[in-house]
């Protein structure tokens, strides 16, 4: 019999959970992940597996991270142990780029500040000056990172009539010739985007992409959107756009150092703040949970994982 730990808050998403000779231990919220003789391990994106745990796990042959990103994993001291790695790409693309308009509508029409107004009862009335926001017809809309997600995003955005820049690490014609897009450098996009929207993985190269002089090249009024992760803008430069009236307002869904969130990003007017929420929808938390179960499956019965990750 092979031991399998999988993170306890699947439970729900995954019905009678059945692994071939394997049995299925519930790794508890706040449990530290526990040393033995485990094959496979499900965990959440918010627990880290660094060398040091691998190490404890000797028996160990696939990590199948509940997520897109990977970030919470060591890939290469898994790469040098022969550990698989795994996520769930593909199943949220949707539900993401849902979540990444829900907070580009957010943030350019200023419903924070309108839900505000009426809890508070302060709404005086109609006024033709009233929390006047972004038309988003006709503006541009730069899109950091055209993997899935982004691509999806982009797809959105012709309904909205927007035109479109993309930075990539690599050019994607069909979203050029399909939906008008322009591959730019991350400069030209930045200046040009009345809204920016990352969707770049978190690693060593993308770690504060977005910084202070990213910030001060980007279009006065703009919007800043990340549902990818929190690493990738350096916050305290964020705040001081924002302050500075660079940035019209912000919608974030991830931070640097969740699950606690700068106190004056949550204060702030013109900032939508999500608690990590993207790919939050029934049908894709149980895609990713399935996903994740059929990547231990596949990997312990001898078989090619379905979705490995490189580093
Ligand atoms: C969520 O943030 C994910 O990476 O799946």
């Amino acid at each position: 019999m092979m031991n399998v730990l999988i993170a306890a808050e699947l439970r729900e998403l995954l019905e009678a959970p059945a692994i071939p000779d394997g049995t299925i231990h519930w790794l508890p919220k706040h449990a530290p992940l526990p040393a033995g003789d485990f094959a496979a391990v499900i965990p959440l994106l918010s627990r880290r597996i660094d060398g040091p745990t691998l190490e404890r796990l000797p028996r160990l042959r696939i990590v199948a991270n509940c997520a897109a990103g990977t970030d919470n994993i060591d890939l290469a001291a898994a790469r040098r142990r022969g550990v698989i790695v795994t996520n769930t790409p593909g199943v949220l693309t949707e539900a993401t780029a849902d979540l990444t308009w829900a907070l580009v509508l957010a943030v350019a029409r200023r419903l924070k500040e309108g839900l505000e107004l009426l809890s508070r009862g302060r709404w005086e009335g109609w006024h033709p000056m009233l929390l006047l926001g972004l038309e988003l017809k006709g503006a541009t809309l730069g899109i950091v990172g055209a993997g899935r997600i982004g691509e999806a995003v982009a797809r959105r955005a012709v309904g909205f009539g927007m035109r479109i820049l993309y930075t990539s690490r690599r050019r994607k014609p069909e979203l050029e010739q399909d939906l008008g897009a322009a591959f730019v450098p991350l400069e030209t996009l930045l200046a040009e985007s009345d809204v920016v929207t990352l969707h770049v993985p978190a690693t060593a190269a993308t770690r504060g992409l977005i910084g202070r002089r990213e910030l001060g090249t980007m279009r006065p009024g703009a919007i800043l959107i990340n549902t990818a992760r929190g690493d990738v803008v350096d916050e305290a430069a964020l705040l001081e756009a924002l302050a500075s009236g660079r940035l019209a307002g912000a919608g974030l869904d991830v931070y640097a150092a969740e699950p606690r969130v700068h106190p004056d990003l949550v204060a702030h007017p013109r900032v939508v703040t999500l608690p990590h929420v993207g790919s939050a929808t029934h049908v894709t938390r149980r895609a990713m949970a399935r996903l994740a179960l059929e990547n231990v499956r596949a990997v312990l019965a001898g078989r090619a994982p379905l979705t490995p990750v490189g580093d």
